[in-house]
């Protein structure tokens, strides 16, 4: 069942994904090479705290950390630790929090100075499938054309998006019915109605689709050990016009 927000709890959401709104603005402020994974962790829980909040992941099906820092051929998931950040590098910062029992959930990819060509067009087609995604966030529209618009523009940049993991409705809880897939048919699934949220979270490959879980049970990465890049925004459907961007920076 998708559990319909009233505008209270939407507001909830909102100031929940504003939290993690700061700490993006934080984490891409503060990143540079010589720091390590961990240290970005450290800046995000204390970020999330000092604005109210409460690190959604840290326990969540027991993540030990307050961010998920993955980078390069890791997918999602990844888990902080003494890793230092080099130049070259890319990194996805996924980011949730929770107010009055509300959860934001929100995801940037940025690179560590300087970045081939290839790589830059990789996180710059991911980026702008989400937006694409985000414009069909419409009342009236099916819950796939979503997926469908995201998949068909990154295939159209030479690129693959990942089927393993998907996007999700949120609130009460971090995940929520419906899922949110990065791929498919158009057409096809719920009507979206006022009042959904969804966590809409393009992962995309510069090589096969394929993923697989490291051994420490979270860590995602290619199969084919190519680069992958994510972003994700909270939204809500509104009653006319496009979604509310509730994990945007203001
Ligand atoms: N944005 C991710 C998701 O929706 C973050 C979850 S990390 C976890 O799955 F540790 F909390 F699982
Ligand atoms: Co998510």
């Amino acid at each position: 069942m998708i559990i319909l927000k009233t505008s209270e709890e939407i507001e909830l959401i909102f100031r929940a994904g504003q939290i993690v709104a700061e700490c993006h603005k934080l984490l891409i402020q503060e990143i540079k090479p010589g720091m390590t994974t961990q240290a970005l962790d450290a800046l995000t829980e204390t970020c999330i705290r000092d604005l109210g909040g409460i690190p959604a992941f840290k326990g969540y099906r027991n993540y030990p950390k307050s961010l998920c820092a993955s980078i390069n051929e890791e997918v999602v998931h990844g888990i902080p630790s003494g890793r230092v950040l080099k130049d070259g590098d890319i990194i996805g910062l996924d980011v949730g929090a929770i107010v009055e029992g509300f959860y934001g959930d929100g995801a940037v990819t940025v690179s560590i100075g300087e970045v081939k060509p290839s790589v830059h067009k990789l996180i710059q087609v991911t980026k702008e499938a989400l937006q694409i995604g985000l414009e069909r966030a419409v009342v009236g529209n099916r819950l796939s054309d979503i997926s469908s618009a995201i998949q068909v523009y990154v295939e159209k940049h030479g690129f693959t998006v990942v089927r393993d993991f998907v996007g999700h409705g949120i609130g009460r809880q971090l995940h929520e019915e419906p899922q949110v897939p990065n791929y498919g048919k158009p057409g096809q699934g719920p009507r979206l109605k006022p009042g959904m949220a969804l966590a809409i979270e393009p992962m995309v490959n510069m090589g096969g689709p394929g993923v697989r879980v490291l051994d420490d049970g979270w860590t995602a990465v290619t199969s084919d050990g190519s680069l992958s890049a994510h972003f994700e925004h909270t939204i809500s459907i509104e009653p006319e016009g496009p979604p509310r961007v509730l994990t945007a920076c203001f």
